[in-house]
């Protein structure tokens, strides 16, 4: 840590993890240990016509995909690295040149991004430690909603209170929501405690407002008098059809918007851009894409950042985290986004579902495991316990992929620039606020940006700012600027820059990642495949690293076969695996344990607990068998023309697939999904064959039949308790959250069915 040789001080500075030795051994044993695994299918493969060839070669499929999506995974975990910032320097050396910085929020839809939510992170980040003056917020509101407009010009006026309370009392998080509920009145102090009081006060006023408002649905007219941008709304007729909105409620350059000891205030901006139903509005990345331009018109910061409405800030010094990378003299240049983890929390916890989900996410939040991954972030599966590490990887391969929130850019490589060696920023000569026409000019000049015609016939959504065309464009976008020669930066400090709502039902989470494993997978098919696109442009390593999480869908064939077949066979007696008293047993043994073990340990180590872990192996077979096959036949069935395969998974899941950003739907964990159809029928399954396997080892009680199925049963034991919940739900809860009955007889039905065709 320290000089260079020119006594030059980094910003930052960057580190390899530690232990990487073992972990490589460790590796390099498993592989070998695969290795074994093949040849031992290949020389005992049953002879043509014998029993169980077929349910041999599957079973050998599957485990030739699971080593090969082993090996890719392998690239993303040999070589992680961590960085360190320093930020004092930073503001010893920029102390009056910080540099500009614009932060947008997206909200869409008032009913599932609750208003008091959007508005807690757009406090969060007006609170930044920065300098008021440098910086400017634009909510989006893909809604179109007065009430979302109300909402923003109540924080806008209790920002003039949270603001020099946060700064003067040194207050984190920022969030007023979560700040309030967690921390305590400070008794010691009695400045301080008056001021909480009345702070408190006043939030929890504006809250009773806000909800009034939002329960009945409407603004009231009083209300209303006091601001004319409501008038918009004469105008516009419906959600999906109005002219663009823009509102600038605070104003920057204003010196008369001060907080009430007089301090400037950021600037605020509500953006509802144009909609008419003959145009196509590309989701949230059509949004950006508007604010983008509308905000080079106000402010024209040159670092953005993008957050999800429902994503806090809890931490008020990332922004110079992340400007430490950016002004970094001589490796900044290059930097294009830096992309923070995203955490979550389970503050919007309802109460319909089981308790081993609220555990299960209870425990990864308190025990502070982060779970970020690769380009999504899910608390629950195994490919993202360990994404501290996976991020890391990529991060080592030159930068990790763009995820859409938590994420600091540079507004010229964001906007399609190639990145230029010769061309350095001068962050201070940036113009930025500058122009000088009066706020009523500034709106109208700005509506014409935001308007459904501007983007026709330029690069807008194909090469400037995020992408079109695909369900998760953020990926794809941060592949492009990576391949145009920039860097990017995944930083992971001890506290946490964003904080998030986790999914908060079974389905919420599965139909969530569905669609992301459904988005990943049509990149991979696409044009856009990181081994074709990157192709020359960015590192082999980085190139298949990004292929791990495309690679999701096609996940779910292996895991399906293996938790189907093995079980069946039990029936017939067919033995696929090594018997217990063999020498071949060993290979199987030591991979199963290897990888399991270290996975547990690796998840204690980010903090979990052996529950969590165990509950996470749950939600790994509930992905694999469910939300991926979904997503793997509906982008095949795409690809083969299908469009509209009929596939609809629930209702509000047709929704989904249309306003690909909504992931907080309530969904009733009762609702008779095909997904809890298929996740209850494979439980069944095996739990008929465990039971049946034991019956035979205990009527034929021969050891022989024992030695022979003996793994098989275990196999299928194993399934059936981590399925200990599905039965649960199924037979014997009694209250709403429960299996529908129509769930429990079509499994039943269907199990036996499957039974009935492996008998005969
Ligand atoms: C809620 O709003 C209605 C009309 O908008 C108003 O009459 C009522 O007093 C409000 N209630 C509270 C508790 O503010
Ligand atoms: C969040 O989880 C904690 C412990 O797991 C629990 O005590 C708390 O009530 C939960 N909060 C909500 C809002 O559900
Ligand atoms: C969020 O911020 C609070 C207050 O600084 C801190 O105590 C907490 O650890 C942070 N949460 C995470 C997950 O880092």
């Amino acid at each position: 840590m320290g000089k260079e040789e020119n006594g030059y001080l980094p910003l930052f500075e960057t580190k390899a993890v530690k232990g990487r030795v073992l972990y490589k051994l460790y590796a390099v044993s498993v592989f070998v240990g695969i290795c074994l695994i093949c040849v031992y299918r290949v020389k005992h493969l049953p002879a043509p016509g014998e029993l169980g060839r077929w349910a041999w070669i599957g079973l050998f499929m599957a485990e030739l995909w699971f080593s090969f999506y082993w090996i890719v995974t392998q690239f993303v975990r040999w070589n992680p690295i961590y960085r360190n910032t320093f930020k004092d320097r930073l503001s010893q050396r920029y102390k009056e040149v910080l540099p500009a910085v614009d932060v947008f929020v997206c909200t869409a839809d008032p009913v599932i991004e609750p208003p008091i939510m959007v508005i807690n992170t757009v406090l969060s980040v007006m609170a930044y430690d920065y300098p008021p003056e440098k910086l400017s917020v634009y909510l989006s509101d893909d809604g179109g909603s007065e009430l979302t407009f109300y909402v923003l010009l109540e924080a806008s006026q209790f920002s003039k209170y949270w603001l020099p309370f946060c700064k003067k009392f040194k207050v984190e998080p920022r969030s007023p929501e979560v700040y309030f509920s967690k921390a305590a009145e400070p008794v010691h102090d009695d400045i301080m405690s008056n001021e909480w009081s009345s702070v408190k006060k006043l939030y929890e006023n504006m809250k009773k407002r806000i909800n009034n408002a939002t329960k009945q649905g409407r603004i009231s007219d009083e209300l209303r008098q006091d601001h004319n941008g409501f008038c918009e709304w004469d105008l516009a007729s419906t959600k999906n059809d109005h002219q663009t909105i823009l509102q600038i409620l605070i104003d920057g350059r204003d010196l008369k918007a001060v907080d009430f000891e007089g301090q400037p205030l950021p600037t605020l901006v509500y953006l509802a851009r144009e909609k008419r139903p003959q145009y196509h509005h590309n989701f949230k990345a059509g949004a950006l894409n508007a604010l983008i331009r509308v905000s080079s018109r106000i402010s024209n910061a040159p670092i953005i950042l993008t957050v999800d409405c429902d994503m806090y800030s809890n931490n008020s010094e990332s922004m110079r985290d992340a400007l430490c990378f950016f002004m970094d003299e001589e490796k900044g240049n290059e930097i294009a986004y830096v992309q923070f983890p995203q955490t979550f929390s389970n503050i919007t916890k309802n109460d319909i579902y089981s308790s081993s989900q609220r555990v299960f996410y209870g425990v990864s939040i308190n025990n502070n495991s982060t779970c970020m991954i690769f380009n999504h972030s899910v608390l629950e599966s195994e490919e993202l316990v360990v994404m501290k590490v996976e991020l890391a990887a990529l991060d080592a391969y030159g930068g990790p992929c763009y995820v859409g929130t938590g994420c600091f850019h540079r507004r010229q490589s964001l906007c399609g620039n190639k990145y230029d060696k010769e061309c350095k920023v001068e962050w201070e000569t940036q113009n930025y606020g500058k122009v000088k026409e009066s706020v009523h000019v500034l709106e109208q000049t700005c509506r014409v940006l935001a308007s459904c015609t501007y983007e026709g016939n330029t690069k807008w959504g194909k090469e400037m700012g995020v992408l079109y065309g695909y369900p998760v464009e953020d990926v794809i976008t941060g592949l492009s600027i990576q391949c145009r020669g920039w860097k990017s930066i995944y930083f992971r400090p001890e506290k946490k820059g964003f904080i998030g709502v986790a999914p908060s039902t079974l389905l919420q989470s599965l139909v969530q990642h569905k669609r992301w494993s459904e988005g990943d997978f049509q990149i991979f098919l696409s044009k856009y495949c990181p081994l074709v696109y990157g192709h020359k442009k960015i590192p082999l390593q980085l190139q298949i690293s990004y292929c791990c999480s495309l690679l999701w869908a096609p996940n779910c064939l292996a895991t399906l076969y293996y938790v189907v077949f093995p079980s069946l066979s039990i029936i017939r007696g067919i033995s696929l695996f090594p018997k217990l008293m063999s020498l071949s047993v060993l290979p199987f043994a030591y991979v199963i344990i290897a990888k399991y073990g270290y996975s547990l340990v690796e998840f204690l180590w980010c903090g979990g607990t052996i529950q969590g872990w165990w509950n996470d192996q749950r939600m790994w077979v509930f992905q694999r068998s469910t939300s991926y096959l979904f997503g793997f036949s509906e982008t095949i069935l795409k690809l083969l023309g299908f469009a509209n395969s009929g596939f609809v998974v629930t209702a509000k899941l047709a929704d989904e697939t249309v306003s690909l950003r909504h992931q907080q739907e309530v969904i009733e964990f009762g609702a008779p999904s095909p997904m809890f159809k298929i996740l209850a029928t494979l439980a069944l399954i095996n739990l008929f064959s465990f039971v049946g396997g034991i019956n035979r080892v205990i009527i034929d009680s021969k050891t022989e039949v024992l030695d022979q199925l003996a793994l098989q049963i275990l196999l299928c034991g194993l399934i059936v308790i981590i399925n200990l919940p599905v039965y649960q739900g199924l037979f014997f809860r009694k209250d709403k959250g429960r299996m529908p009955t129509s769930v429990t007889y079509q499994s039943v039905i269907l199990a036996i069915f499957a039974h009935l065709v492996a008998l005969y």
